[in-house]
This record gives C-alpha cells, structure tokens and sequence, in this order.
C-alpha cells in the first residue's frame, strides 16, 4: 500500500483487456508496495504495445515478469520461491517460457540474479521499464538482457496507464518516485534512487481519466508525497539551483492537492506515505478545506525514542512528532492516523522500546503496519551498526506493539459505532455475498447490506457495531457528497 504492503494482495497476477493482435502471452505477478503494483500497470501497458496480452495462467505464458520487493528479507525469500516454482513449471509445462525480474530486487542484486538464479533471463530496475521493448528482443534472440539505470527524471507520467479493473472505483496514481531521505535501515533509496517530481498536468490528467472511466477514489502515491516538489522537472535536491521564476511558480504537496481536490470535487482523494519531517501545516489546512480529501494520514514513525529516531536518520524528535500529532487534530477533525513501526533496532534498549509503547499509547493510532527489524545489505545501518537485538527479544517486543495497536484500533473503531458515516462502496463483502464493503472517510472498511445500492455509490452508513479493523452498519441513503460529515471532537 500504499507503500502499504497489503498481504491479501501479495502475488496477485494482473490481467487487463485484450488486444485482438496481440500473440504473445504475458503473466505478471507483484510484491510489495502499491507502487509496485502500480508499476506492474505501467509494464503491462508497456509490453501491450509490444504484443503482449496479460495472461493469469502461467502455463501458457511466453514471458513471465515477476515485480519484486526488498525492504524485508523475508520479502525477498518470497520471490526466491516463486522463482523455484516457475522454474518447475518451465520444466514440466511450458519450456517455451522467459522469466524476467522486475523491481527492488533487480535494482539490488543487478547481473548478480543471472548467477544466483538460473531461470532468470532479465533483470530489469524500476527506471529501466521503457526499455523494455529492447530487452524483450535480446531475450528474444537469446541473450540475457539487463538495465538496472537509475534515472533523475523518469516519471512514465507520458505512459497512458492501463489500469487492473479489479474494483473500477478506487485507483492509484504516482506522484514522486525515489526518496532522498536515506533513513539508516531503509533500502529504498538505494533500489528506487533519488527523488523526483511528476508534472502536475500529467498528474491532473491521469485523474480526469479516470473519472471519466468512472473511478471514484484515487490514491496519490509516493514514498515521501511530502516533500512533492514540481519547478519544471529535476531533481529535489538541485531546486535550490532553479531560476527564481521557477522557485516562485513551483508546485509543493499542498498546492497539488488543492488543485487535484478542485479539479473533482465528485472524486476522493487519498495520498500515501507521509513523512513526519516532511508534512507541512499548509498540507493539514489543504486535507480540512476540501470535503474530497479524505481524513487519514498514514504517519510512519518506527519509533518512540529520541535515541533510536536519531540512529535511524528520522529528523524528528519523539516530541516533535507528538506535537504534530496534537496539531493534525486541532486542524482536522475526526483525523484518522496510522503508523509504521520497527521492533528491534540495533543498539535498542527495552527502555527505548518502553518509550516506543508509552508513545503508541499517546497517538492511540487507528491502524498500524508493524515489522521486526531486517537487516538490509548495503544500508547504512547494515555497515555501521551490529544487529545485536536477539531475534526472540525482537518478536516479543514486535508483539508488545501490535498489542497495544490492536487495543487502540479497537478503541478508535468503537468511536463511529452510534454514528453515520460516509462510505464509498468498493466490492462485495469478503463474508457475505448479501453485504457490500467499502471505506470511510477514515479508511475503516465498513460492511453494510446491500439493499438497491451499487459499487461505486457514497452511501450515509448507520455504524452499529465494529471490530478492531472494520465498522458494520445499516444503509441509511445515498450521500450528496456536498457537505461535510462532521462528529463531536475525537482526540
Ligand atoms: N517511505 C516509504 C517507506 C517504505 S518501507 C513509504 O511509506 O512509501 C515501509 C515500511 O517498512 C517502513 O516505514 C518501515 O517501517 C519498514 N521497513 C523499512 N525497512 C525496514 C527494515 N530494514 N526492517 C524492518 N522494517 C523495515
Ligand atoms: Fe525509506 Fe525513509 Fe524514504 S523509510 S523510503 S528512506 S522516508
């Protein structure tokens, strides 16, 4: 997910409408984060112009692309597996085919992945997907084919994205792609490079597409939509050498959600993943003035003590943090927050992990994503700093946390339940083929009967009951989305 690594979507295979003249076969498997499945959107529509229809059977495929992640170890063993299994099914079934390597993973490892892994015929890296079509035709002739170039402008924001039609309502669209922030245990700037903006009018016309394909709901995706900066294209580190005309009609974060919060008022808007340091006040304000914004930050913090944020490179301090905690709910209302959290950070004390719970308890976050800490080659925190907590001293601090999340996500859940909420319906329940599922304005999935409504309708939602994660109500009747929904104060 959003940066968000959403499990139930781990491995989903992408198949997209066919072109009549297309012969060859493509299957396309992602993990990790939705900037990967986005990406996977943006290969598809690639090699379509190439011939290539979408396939999700394996067995028949001509090339086989498999998107990867490498924030985790564990993320990466996934795809070594699945690199064991499509080399069975070469074997057995369909000898015919080429398997490619896409993503993090190719970024990280390079030519290394055609030593290691002898199924692999392409390497590919996340700046490197418009040259794809050269690739296709050396693994075509034979050859192994790589580009793992990272680039300071690639966006694809020309690439006309095909989107996966799994819902038609809610749809992610990329902003920022890279991150410069070099926090110590990340490898994301190492795999996705430095950071860099998209053009706005290529932004805003993305959206305008897919409202008028009818999709209701778009996320705006980056590793770090904060720091969004457009002044004609370059990177964010060189702005302070732009021409005064480009630094005064520059675009930042805020501006670009009021302008894509203006141009459809009809539409929902969402954004994902915001970094402490880098939210500003202008954005709070921008997220309360428009009815469209949903109220949800996704506010990762990894942790609650000032000695572990400073060995981790976060440029905040625990304080800081909590005071834009207390001022996202004096701007916004009914703001809903959620975290990402790192047990087991080398060097942590259990007195730092107190410090992690205590603030937890503070925030009272409505979801959070939580990890044992990996070790990731190549970080700075790989070379400078032993991995010296235990791994049976990290699970149980790792479940301490999520602990206190769920108490606190319940708490927070139980807040609507009494109350009508707006709820964007997305699909039909997972339990129930007679309830429908979708969200509310603070991404609480929220489950309902579904009586004459449809996908894709704003429906006013009685909460009468909730779990930790997911409010259950009565449909009451179809939202004007004009006004605002507004509750007494929740702090
Ligand atoms: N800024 C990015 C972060 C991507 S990584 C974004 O949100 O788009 C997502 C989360 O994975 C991080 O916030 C962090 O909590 C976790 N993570 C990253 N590197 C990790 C590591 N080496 N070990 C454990 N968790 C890690
Ligand atoms: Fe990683 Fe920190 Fe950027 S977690 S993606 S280096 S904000």
């Amino acid at each position: 997910m959003e940066k968000v690594i959403v499990e139930e979507q781990q491995g989903t295979t992408l198949e997209l409408t066919s072109k009549e003249q297309n012969s060859r076969k493509l299957y396309i498997e992602s993990y990790g984060c939705q900037m990967n499945f986005s990406d996977s959107e943006i290969v598809a529509s690639i090699l379509s112009d190439q011939g290539f229809n979408t396939t999700s059977n394996i067995e028949e495929a001509d090339l086989v692309l498999v998107n990867t992640c490498s924030i985790r170890d564990k993320a990466e063993q996934t795809v070594r597996k699945r690199l064991e299994k499509y080399q069975r099914v070469k074997q057995k079934a369909n000898p015919k085919m080429k398997v490619g390597v896409l993503g993090c993973m190719a970024e990280r490892l390079k030519s290394k992945f055609l030593e290691e892994e002898k199924i692999v015929d392409m390497v590919v890296g996340p700046d490197a997907y418009k040259d794809l079509p050269n690739l296709v035709a050396e693994v075509d002739e034979g050859r192994d084919a790589v580009n793992v170039i990272l680039s300071k402008d690639e966006t694809y924001g020309d690439i006309a994205p095909v989107r996966l039609d799994s819902n038609g309502v809610t749809a992610f669209v990329s902003i920022t792609r890279g991150c410069d922030n070099m926090c110590t245990f990340c490898v994301v700037p190492f795999t996705r490079g430095r950071e860099r903006s998209r053009d706005p009018q290529s932004i805003l016309e993305e959206v305008q597409q897919l409202a008028d394909k009818g999709f209701k709901e778009i996320t705006l995706l980056g590793q770090n939509v904060d720091s969004y900066l457009w002044y004609g294209g370059g990177l964010k580190k060189d702005f302070k050498n732009a021409t005064p005309m480009q630094q005064a009609t520059a675009v930042d974060f805020a501006n670009l959600l009021h302008m894509v919060a203006r141009a459809q008022p009809h539409m929902r808007i969402r954004f994902s993943t915001s970094n402490p340091q880098d939210i500003s006040d202008d954005v709070l304000h921008a997220i309360a003035e428009h009815r469209n914004i949903c109220n949800y930050i996704h506010l990762p913090v990894q942790s609650g003590s000032d000695r572990i944020l400073k060995a981790m490179n976060r440029l905040h301090t625990r304080e800081e943090y909590m005071r834009l905690i207390d001022r996202i709910h004096a701007i916004i209302p009914n703001c809903a927050i959620s975290q990402d959290m790192i047990a087991g950070f080398p060097t942590e004390t259990e007195q730092d992990h107190q410090d992690t719970l205590s603030l937890m308890e503070y925030v009272k976050y409505d979801y959070g994503f939580m990890f044992a800490y990996s070790e990731r080659p190549g970080t700075l925190a790989a070379r400078k700093l032993e991995d010296d907590v235990p791994e049976d001293v990290k699970k149980r601090r790792l479940n301490e946390i999520i602990a206190v999340q769920r108490r606190t996500g319940f708490e927070r859940a139980q807040f609507f339940v009494g109350k009508t909420v707006e709820c964007l319906i997305e699909k039909e329940s997972k339990r129930s083929d007679q309830h429908w599922a979708g969200r509310n304005s603070q991404n609480y999935v929220t489950v309902f009967p579904k009586e004459n409504y449809k996908v894709g309708d704003y429906v006013m939602v009685e909460v009468t009951d909730c779990t930790s994660a997911t409010l259950i109500g009565t449909p009451i009747g179809l939202s004007d989305m004009k006004g605002p929904v507004t509750y007494e104060t929740q702090k």
